[in-house]
């Protein structure tokens, strides 16, 4: 299956079979999520592939008991973890030194990332970063964030929603159906999963083969000319 195959095939379906996901479709599709595009290569996502039957049930539990999630073979939880640049920091200056790549990348991973990723206690480097840049924005132009923790959080759900669409493309190209849910509380995926106050749950995803009416019908989008703009 071609790249475009795979975008017209992936359809948000809300019933699946019993029959079990092999392993190794799971694993695949992980492996092409992790290729996704990301703010600075910093990877600041993780994937939690709930496995256990306790835990699988709290979690359909926390996403209202919809069918998606409760008929599905596997869940994977997407999550952005906006302090994880500090986990791929070493991993990103011992690779840019190995490809030799010029000082300004270095001092980038070295410096600039961390000034650019920290938001303080209550925010207050990020608000004091934002004041600089808004004062400094009056004259040319200037990168105006990320600043805030809100920010920060956003930088990290953009790139895990592009994992979250590899990881999907990536399952219906071998053959099995996926939904995106947002619909959970996400308090208590947080609590299931341990993660911290900090993390957001950006989607969780249900796996399996497609069962008899596992969609409300074909796929619809308003007319193309109504969100393209040519400008
Ligand atoms: C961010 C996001 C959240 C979604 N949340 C849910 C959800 O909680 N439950 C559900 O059944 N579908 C959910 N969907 C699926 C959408 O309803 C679906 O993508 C949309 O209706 C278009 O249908 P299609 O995916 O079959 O093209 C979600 C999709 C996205 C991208």
């Amino acid at each position: 299956m071609d790249l475009f195959e795979a975008i017209q095939k992936r359809r948000s379906i809300r019933r699946y079979k019993e029959t079990p996901v092999p392993e190794t479709v799971i694993e695949r599709a992980l492996e092409m999520a992790v290729l996704a595009p990301n703010s600075s290569n910093t990877q600041t996502w993780d994937f939690y592939w709930v496995r256990t039957p306790e835990k699988k049930a709290a979690l359909v539990k926390a996403c209202f008991s919809q069918s998606a999630a409760r008929t599905a073979a596997e869940l994977v939880v997407v999550v952005a973890s906006p302090t994880q640049w500090r986990r791929s920091q070493p991993y990103l200056i011992d690779w840019v030194r190995s490809v030799r790549a010029p000082k300004s990348v270095i001092l980038y991973y070295e410096k600039l990332i961390p000034a650019m990723y920290r938001w303080g206690f209550l925010n207050c480097i990020g608000y004091t970063k934002w004041i600089g840049l808004t004062v400094a924005g009056l004259f040319r132009p200037v990168p105006r964030g990320p600043n805030t923790r809100r920010d920060i959080q956003e930088v990290s759900i953009k790139s895990a929603a592009l994992a979250a669409e590899n990881f999907v493309l990536a399952i219906t190209a071998q053959g099995y159906a996926t939904c995106m849910m947002e619909g959970f509380d996400e308090w208590r995926v947080k609590r299931i999963l341990g993660l911290s106050r900090t993390d957001r749950v950006v989607m969780v995803i249900a796996v399996g083969e497609e069962a008899e009416r596992g969609t409300w019908g074909p796929q619809y989008r308003i007319p193309i000319e109504k969100v393209v703009h040519r400008v």
